[in-house]
């Protein structure tokens, strides 16, 4: 059983830690936010999410003009905080769900050719796991089941720590315009370069 904490620190920032593991805070949120305008860019409008974390990705999804967002999140303490306030919530709003599932199990049960992009950042990237069990995330065979849920023209984006080979080609194998983008950011007065993984399935 994991031990999931949401709280609040001494400098007032809010953070979530499982396992004792720092996941994320919200103090810098730009990659989380980018994440959803990235597939909104793209005209998405009905979208899932493997991760609600602190809400950012969702709520930017909400705010900007997303009509449904279906959210997998593994555990309850995290979806019970950000419904209490935490982070980007609560997000009070009807196109929005929440499923407290794996997102590997979302994902099998998806009807084919239903959503216009999927967005995932349940983990530090393929490379920087937090759950060991998460390596899936990035294989092949859930990749291919991504791919199979999305519509013509359906967007498949990646929250990682660090840009990866091994993913992009995965993605190569099923999508185009396969693209990593480069997040700059500043952490504690660190800088840093987050990315958002992506590609596209082809039009009809
Ligand atoms: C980095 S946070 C997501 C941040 C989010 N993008 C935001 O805007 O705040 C990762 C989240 O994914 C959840 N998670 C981890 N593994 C998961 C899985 N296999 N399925 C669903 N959620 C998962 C974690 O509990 C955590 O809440």
């Amino acid at each position: 059983m994991d031990e999931v904490v949401v709280r609040r620190r001494a400098d007032g920032a809010t953070e979530l830690r499982v396992n004792g593991v720092f996941v994320m805070d919200d103090v810098e949120t730009s990659s989380e936010r980018l994440l959803a305008d990235h597939v909104l860019r793209s005209g998405a409008r009905e979208v899932l999410v493997g991760g609600l974390g602190l809400g950012y990705t969702a709520r930017a999804l909400i705010d900007g003009g997303a009509t449904r967002v279906l959210v997998a999140e593994l555990h309850p303490e995290v979806v019970q905080a950000v419904a209490d306030g935490a982070g980007a919530g609560p997000i009070d709003d009807p196109r929005l769900e929440v499923v407290v599932d794996d997102v590997a199990e979302v994902v099998r049960t998806l009807p084919a050719d239903g959503l216009d992009a999927i967005c995932l950042d349940v983990d530090n990237g393929p490379d920087f796991l937090v759950h060991p069990g998460n390596a899936a995330i990035y294989g092949p065979e859930f990749i291919a089941g991504c791919v199979a849920a999305l519509r013509p023209g359906g967007v498949l984006a990646v929250w990682s720590m660090a840009d990866s080979r091994t993913l992009r080609g995965t993605f190569a194998e099923h999508l185009h315009d396969v693209t990593g983008t480069a997040v700059p950011v500043t952490l504690q007065g660190r800088d840093e370069t987050y990315w958002i993984l992506s590609g596209r399935l082809p039009h009809r």
